[in-house]
């Protein structure tokens, strides 16, 4: 590695990544297998890990990718890999709560549209809440606890959204034909538990931090996926340069926030939205 890299250097370090086998989360744990690390991909379902498996190590030794089914918003769960991996002398130096339910707003056009503040129901809530804020809280307990025990430190990165900084564009979502009552919104949920990841990210950065276990947010904005046409359109609209991001383009800030790049930012909220928040 060249010499201005050597503080990007992950060789020797474990990175632990929830929800790893959705569309960034895969990303994540590319970046960190592109910078030496070792990484743990965690997520729900066997079949989504396997797969993400199998894309990473057609860039990277397959040894160095471990596979975890890990449920974020249990506890026990969360023990159980902390121990396995502990009792197999495996140390978790970077932990990137990047898990969450992220409900896409489509519109259910019935009676009640359940994505409004007026009808949104108190399990999503509670479930949405559990895996994309509880979950970061329970992981960082865990991880972070042995970061900050042994004496060795660590990294925790949150993956928040543009929407911890300002509210959703309701107007996005808006579908032609209906009443007001009845059009689809980004959930209140969504924004709340953003803005919570960021807060998170503040207290653990100074509670560790004499520890040497810093804490950073990183904040993308929309990664193009497929959508509509007519939705890119608006929310193109709105970033000063003028597109969406490409689901790789996070891969280098990552890169930075994980490793000794970025040794003194603690506390940190990037956000990464094309200038969309400058507007
Ligand atoms: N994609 C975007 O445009 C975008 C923009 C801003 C922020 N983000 C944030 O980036 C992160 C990743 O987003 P994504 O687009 O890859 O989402 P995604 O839905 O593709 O991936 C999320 C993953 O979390 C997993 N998950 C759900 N419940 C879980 C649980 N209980 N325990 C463990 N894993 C669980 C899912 O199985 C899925 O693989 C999220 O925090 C999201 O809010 C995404």
């Amino acid at each position: 590695m060249k010499r201005i890299f050597e503080k990007y250097d992950l060789n020797g370090k474990t990175a632990l990544i929830t929800g790893a086998a959705g569309l960034l989360g895969v990303e994540h744990a590319a970046a960190l297998l592109e910078s030496g690390a070792m990484v743990v991909i965690t997520d729900i379902g066997e079949a989504g890990l396997a797969s993400a498996s199998a894309s990473l190590s057609r860039n990277a030794d397959a040894a160095r990718i471990l596979t975890r089914i890990k449920d974020v918003s249990r506890l026990d769960a969360i023990r159980a890999v902390a121990d396995e991996l502990a009792a197999t002398g495996r140390r978790v130096d970077i932990l990137v709560n990047n898990a969450a339910i992220d409900p896409k707003v489509k519109g259910d056009h019935g009676v009640g549209e359940t994505s409004r503040l007026e009808n949104f129901p108190l399990e999503q809530w509670d479930l949405q809440v559990a895996v994309g804020l509880t979950g970061a809280f329970l992981c960082s307990q865990v991880f972070g606890t042995t970061m900050a025990g042994d004496g060795k430190g660590g990294v925790i990165l949150n993956i928040a959204s543009d929407l911890s900084v300002f509210s959703p564009d309701q107007r996005l979502y808006r579908k032609e034909g209906l009443a007001d009552e009845m059009q689809p919104v980004k959930p209140v949920t969504y924004s709340v538990i953003k803005a919570g990841l960021v807060g998170l990210t503040r207290y653990l950065a100074t509670y560790w931090a004499d520890c040497g276990v810093r804490a950073n947010a990183l904040s993308p904005a929309g990664v193009f996926n497929g959508q509509g046409e007519e939705f890119v359109q608006r929310l193109t609209s709105l970033i000063p340069l003028g597109r969406m991001a490409s689901r790789d383009e996070y891969r280098a800030v990552v890169q930075f926030l994980c490793s000794d790049a970025s040794a003194y930012l603690n506390g940190q909220n990037i956000v990464m939205d094309g200038g969309r928040s400058a507007w």
